[in-house]
């Protein structure tokens, strides 16, 4: 079905959007960005001096060049890499972590031991965490997000779910609670370049959606979360709907859990919480809670169900919610028990990504809420960084009471969008002053001191703060040498041109603003699209003062689009970016690569979600129309892989020497082609129809050489 592959790089130059006035006021500071003004000018404006500088220069020393030519969009049951390169499926659903796991074949019944012991369901994010040194790029350990999980294909054996009389069978829920979460699983380069997991090895490890987990940061021990299982508040079971991820540098991993409220249920009198963050009132997303009572074991399924009794919150789980929604930081190297670091905030976490990393400076995680008209956070740390808190790889080393140092005291921040390219990062702590000039404890009702009840009405504090409503806010990722930060904002269906206004208030009572946000929310210069199909990356400098400078890189669109911003052809269109690495390979020059989540639009008709990659220090300055990456510069991007039908490209890195990269394809329709074998290339179509699996992808040169270069 794949169209020719043409060349519109020369079309669509009509402004004829309201936003074109936007884009126009934005083009002479785009100029600064670039370089355009000098080295000089863009010193003063404080803060880019550093970054502005490291540009000239590496156009100075010639920008790195994509390798490779784009690959043609591709609609088939199979991956599509570039010429010269391998693609092998690893670690798919189901792969056996030891031998407590019988083999996977395509005929194997799941069931909650056999899923406890082997890889989860539609991987996500992920990171790899090295075992023989920093640089080392042969054996590592692989933590991948689990988010959620697809019933037809878990249950294709049997057949299945099953809801007999209303109520789901313990061990049928079981097993989907252990499909859940994230998996710890040890990988080795192979003599042939391939990969391979190593079944057994002492690391290997699930963290499900039943698992101890403790709470740490201004939530733990309030009575926000004390729970018939916790009475204290300090302890909840498990993690869910892990979407993206983040790494530390002090070798810890962070999961992030994203739909998370979906899997439970208030049938009862609702927390405004609840009904911010959109908690089903009916029942849950697979009605774990129905399998509550005789044959469960501690509340297992009944802790699904939020509705409030008439006693004490210790004799109930209506708190039980409000153990989730957090960052969630695994040290990968141990067993140690996980953390939730309640400090990053509460909402639909996306992932949680590290700035820029320096000797004696507060170390900042930028995290999004994906959403529609959601925010951008930051946290920043109280501590400062001390280089001696970044341990050997693998060593014995007491990892997540270093993160206790670094995460569970600081403060968060909810961004600001303003018009005229600048921005502001709002402290959302209790003795904040709103727009109205109220303490933000008094505008949600709280204690004067109650910051933990900022952090569970995380999304409300920053309502009121006056945050910028963003369209879905996605992954982020920092140029580590510029401190340029790259956030994708993958689309929005509920922006509107006309200025629909908030469905709160800044300055009424404390309780009007709880539980609500905005259910439309008008075009800003930072979100410029109605009914935004597409999607966008934007990015942003940091200043002094809590204040940045943004722009948008690069608009999402279909090549024959008449809202084509960024001149997109054929060989690069794509819609719904999500995933996004910036992938720094010396010299102050990068790879800034992404990847897709789209559906049902104009690119979808054109090819399955994609790996694309842009190097952003090879950009000339721009036409104009809006984006760095414009008309005149877009042969800079280029389509990298495709994947199979059905699928979400998500989850990205590579190895510290470039010469293996790792993607994640999750729920794919009829992929990977064998449906007995775990190991196979990824780029074979199925002959007929088969159990589908989510997998890691490894991609490498068959020459050897760094990937995409
Ligand atoms: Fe799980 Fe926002 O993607
Ligand atoms: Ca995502
Ligand atoms: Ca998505």
């Amino acid at each position: 079905m794949s169209r020719e592959v043409e060349d519109h790089r020369i079309h669509n130059e009509s402004h004829n959007t309201p936003f074109a006035d936007i884009v126009e006021r934005h083009l002479s500071r785009r100029q600064i960005l670039q370089g355009g003004l000098g080295v000089a000018a863009v010193s003063m404006m404080g803060g880019f001096g550093l970054g502005g500088s490291l540009r000239a220069w590496a156009q100075d020393k010639s920008p790195l060049a994509l390798g490779f030519e784009s690959v043609r969009g591709s609609r088939t049951d199979a991956i599509v890499v570039p010429a010269g390169y391998r693609a092998q499926v690893l670690i798919p659903w189901g792969t056996p972590l030891n031998g407590n796991a019988t083999e996977w074949q395509k005929s194997l019944a799941m069931t909650p031991q056999q899923q406890a012991n082997s890889v989860g369901m539609h991987h996500d994010g992920m990171h790899a965490f090295p075992l023989d040194s920093k640089t080392g790029s042969r054996r590592f350990l692989l933590a991948l997000n689990n988010e959620y999980i697809d019933q037809d294909a878990l249950w294709a054996p049997q057949g299945g779910p099953t809801r007999p009389d209303g109520v789901r069978p313990a061990d049928e829920v079981r097993t989907e609670i252990n499909a859940h979460g994230v998996t710890i699983v040890e990988i080795q380069r192979q003599d042939d370049g391939g990969w391979a997991h190593v079944v057994d090895s002492p690391y290997n490890r699930r963290i499900t959606t039943a698992t101890p987990i403790h709470l740490s940061g201004p939530v733990a021990g309030s009575d926000y979360v004390r729970t018939r299982y916790s009475a204290d508040g300090t302890r909840t079971r498990g993690t869910n709907n892990n979407c993206a991820n983040g790494y530390t540098p002090w070798g810890t991993y962070l999961t992030c859990e994203e739909n998370w409220p979906e899997v439970f249920v208030n049938t009862g009198e609702r927390f405004s919480d609840d009904a911010r963050l959109g908690l089903p009132t009916d029942r849950g997303r697979y009605g774990w809670e129905t399998a509550a009572g005789d044959g469960e074991q501690d509340d297992e399924f009944a802790r699904f169900d939020i509705t409030p009794g008439s006693g004490e919150a210790t004799e109930d789980y209506r708190n039980e919610a409000r153990t989730f929604g957090y960052v969630v930081e695994i040290d990968p190297y141990t067993q140690a028990t996980a953390m939730k670091r309640t400090a990053l905030g509460r909402f639909r976490h996306e992932g949680c990504w590290p700035g820029p990393v320096r000797a004696g400076e507060p170390l900042t995680f930028y995290t999004g809420h994906d959403s529609r008209n959601e925010y951008i956070y930051k946290f920043v740390s109280a501590a400062k960084w001390d280089p001696a808190d970044e341990p050997e790889p693998g060593s014995e080393t007491d990892r997540l009471t270093i993160g206790s140092k670094y995460l569970d005291e600081g403060t968060l921040y909810a961004a600001r969008f303003d018009e005229d390219g600048r921005g502001e990062w709002l402290a959302l702590t209790p003795e904040a002053l709103t727009p109205s000039g109220r303490t933000l404890a008094a505008a949600l009702g709280l204690e004067a001191d109650d910051a933990a009840g900022i952090i569970i009405h995380t999304c409300d504090a920053a309502d009121l703060m006056g945050a910028t409503p963003m369209d879905r806010p996605e992954w982020s990722s920092v140029d580590p040498v510029s401190g340029e930060v790259y956030f994708t904002l993958t689309n929005n269906s509920k922006r509107t041109a006309d200025g629909t206004e908030p469905t709160f208030t800044n300055d009424g009572e404390a309780l009007e603003a709880s539980g609500v946000g905005y259910a439309t929310a008008p075009t800003n210069a930072a979100n410029p699209r109605a009914s935004n199909e597409s999607g966008h990356i934007i990015r942003w400098r940091e200043q002094p003062d809590n204040r940045f400078a943004w722009e948008i890189f690069l608009f999402g669109s279909d090549a024959d689009a008449q809202t084509n911003r960024s001149g997109l052809t054929q060989s690069n269109q794509f819609a719904s970016p999500d995933g996004l690495w910036y992938d720094e390979r010396g010299d102050g020059q990068g790879i800034l690569w992404f990847q897709t989540d789209n559906s049902d639009n104009a690119v979808a008709e054109y090819t399955n979600d994609q790996l694309l990659a842009v190097v952003p220090g090879a950009l000339a300055i721009g036409d104009g129309s809006g984006s760095v990456l414009d008309a005149r510069n877009q042969n800079q991007l280029k389509r990298f892989a495709v994947g199979p039908n059905g699928c979400e490209v998500t989850g990205i890195f590579a190895t510290p020497d470039r010469t293996a990269l790792f993607i994640n394809i999750q729920h794919p329709g009829n992929w990977p082609a064998d449906g007995d074998a775990l190991s196979q290339d990824a780029t074979k179509i199925a002959d007929g129809k088969v159990r589908p699996r989510a997998a890691t992808v490894a991609i490498w040169k068959e020459d050897g050489g760094q990937v995409g270069v």
